[in-house]
Parts: C-alpha cells; structure tokens; sequence
C-alpha cells in the first residue's frame, strides 16, 4: 500500500479532498484521536467499502478534555500512526496543531442537546459540546461524503448523528461495531495505561455488562439489574462506577422492555476511567 498524504493545514486538506471530488471520487472520513489500534482500523475498512477515498484526521482535541483530565498524557504516536494508515490503505491523513484548529480568537461552540444529556455529560459536563465542535469543523474543511464512528462511544455516535441532522450537514454517518480482543475487553486507547493486573479486572466489564443485557432481555427488574451490575463491576476490582444505565438505541431516551436498547457503562479501574455499552436484545 502507499503511504497516505499527511497534511496539517486546512488549506490543504481542503484542496485535496476537492481534486478527488472533482475526479467523481467519493470520500470517507474516520475521526481519530490518534494511538490508532484494531478498533480505529477497522473504521478505515470500512470507510474503504463504502468511499474510493479515505481521509483519516489525527487531533487530540483539547476541548473535549476537563483541565482535570488526561490531556497531557494522552498517548500521541504518529509515527506509528502513519505506517499502521498505510496497511489499512487510507489515502489521507489530516493531523493540525491545536493553532489550525482553535486559532487565537476562537470564540465557537457548538452544544448538541437530545442524546447528549445524562450518561456521559453527568460527568464530564462539555465534552460532548468538545466533541461536536471539532466533529462539525472536520465536516466542514473535508467535506466528506461519509463519516465513520464507532459503537464503542455509543452516545458520541447518537450525538454526532443528531449533530448532523439538525444542521443539516450533508455527510452519512455510518456506525461501526466495536472490535474487542480476545476476552471480550473493547479496544481502546487508554487500555495502554492499564497493568496485566488491571486488564484481567478490565475484561469484567463486558462479561458484566451483556450478562446484565441478558438478564434485562429476560425480564429483570432495570433498577435492581443495573444496580447489581454496579456491584458486580467493584467486587470485581473497579474503584468506582460512574453510571450502568438501560437507554433505547438511537435517541437514548428511557429504555422500554420489549423494545430494543441499549445497556451503557463508565467505571473507573485505579486512575482510568473505561466506558462500554452492548445491546440489549427485545425479548
Ligand atoms: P478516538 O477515541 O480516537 O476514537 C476515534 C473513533 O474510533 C471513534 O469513532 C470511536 O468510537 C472509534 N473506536 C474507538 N475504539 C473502538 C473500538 N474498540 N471498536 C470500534 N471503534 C472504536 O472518539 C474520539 O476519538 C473523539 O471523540 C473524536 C470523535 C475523534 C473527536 O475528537
């Protein structure tokens, strides 16, 4: 495979997306914070079955981060990044400094309400309006056809899709199903923080969770299931659990028994804060 383009400047990006749409070629965009593993790449496979062309961007955003986060050590690998882009066959990566994106000045921010409420937001209040702010800016420099995210963020997909709709931005969104490893433990750049130790507690966390799917599917009582699931996931070594909630698929408003939803978690393993979500399968 050749190595994709790398460009930093939105001149740039802008002027290449333009050549392959001028040529009748169709683009895919893939969103990324960069650290790529098996999970970001399986987002550029499938933007390549959908677009002949496949635009990957590489931004820590810091407006989706609070000051108390992990900005500063989130990992950042480029290097790395480029060579595992050229296996997976993108065509582009777009990877601007903080400058090109939030240039002195900056004064925007884009707040998505419906999805974005509860779940994630109760605590950590402005990452989705970081998220959406960034996500409608890539939109808008690449222009692309199609965007692809993954499952694993499930409320940052149902949000992204809402984001779009409203402002009527002209770009598929296109869900993606979250890659695990072997255990079942969903892919995720901050895995690298964890020890041996830690990844064996840190598998519990989708056993937990589609055992809880299960038995929701089944009948059980919501609050009683989810609240067993939040003991299940501290006897199993997770300091603490910031929410295991049952919400309907889409516009995660309450879930209702016999329609199809979706069972969502974020807990704590020492100083790394872990989220995953399955379905819960109508009965
Ligand atoms: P990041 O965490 O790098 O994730 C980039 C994309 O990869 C997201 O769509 C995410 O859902 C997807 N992804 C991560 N782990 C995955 C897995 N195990 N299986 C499938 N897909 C997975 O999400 C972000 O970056 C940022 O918020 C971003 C959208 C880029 C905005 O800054």
């Amino acid at each position: 495979m050749n190595a994709p383009i790398v460009v930093d400047s939105v001149a740039a990006l802008r002027a290449q997306v333009r050549d392959w749409r001028r040529a009748g070629l169709r683009v895919a965009m893939v969103p990324t914070m960069g650290a790529l593993h098996d999970g970001h790449i399986s987002l550029v496979r499938i933007a390549l079955e959908r677009a002949e062309r496949c635009v990957v961007s590489i931004f820590v955003n810091p407006a989706q981060f609070a000051p108390t986060e992990d900005l500063d050590k989130y990992p950042r690998q480029l290097a790395r990044d480029l060579d595992r882009l050229r296996e997976a066959g993108a065509h582009l990566a777009f990877t601007p400094g903080v400058s090109e994106m939030y240039p002195a000045g900056f004064a925007t921010k884009i707040s998505v309400g419906g999805p974005s409420s509860g779940l994630e937001t109760d605590f950590r209040p402005n990452f989705f309006d970081g998220v959406a702010t960034v996500v409608a800016k890539l939109f808008l420099q690449a222009e692309p056809d199609c965007a692809v995210f993954g499952e694993k963020d499930y409320q940052q997909l149902c949000v992204v899709r809402q984001l779009c709709r409203d402002l009527d931005l002209p770009v598929e969104i296109v869900g993606a199903p979250t890659v695990r490893d072997a255990h079942g433990l969903a892919m995720s750049s901050r895995n690298a923080y964890l020890g041996e130790a830690e990844l064996g507690v840190a598998r519990q966390l989708n056993v937990i969770l589609r055992r809880t799917a299960a038995a929701l599917s089944d009948g059980a009582d919501e609050a009683a299931a989810t609240e067993d699931a939040a003991k299940a996931l501290v006897s199993a070594g997770f300091r603490k659990v910031d929410y295991v909630a049952a919400r309907a698929g889409v516009t995660l408003a309450p879930w209702q028994r016999n329609r199809n939803g979706r069972l969502l978690a974020a807990a704590w393993l020492g100083t790394t804060r872990l989220i995953d979500n399955v379905e819960i399968p109508s009965a």
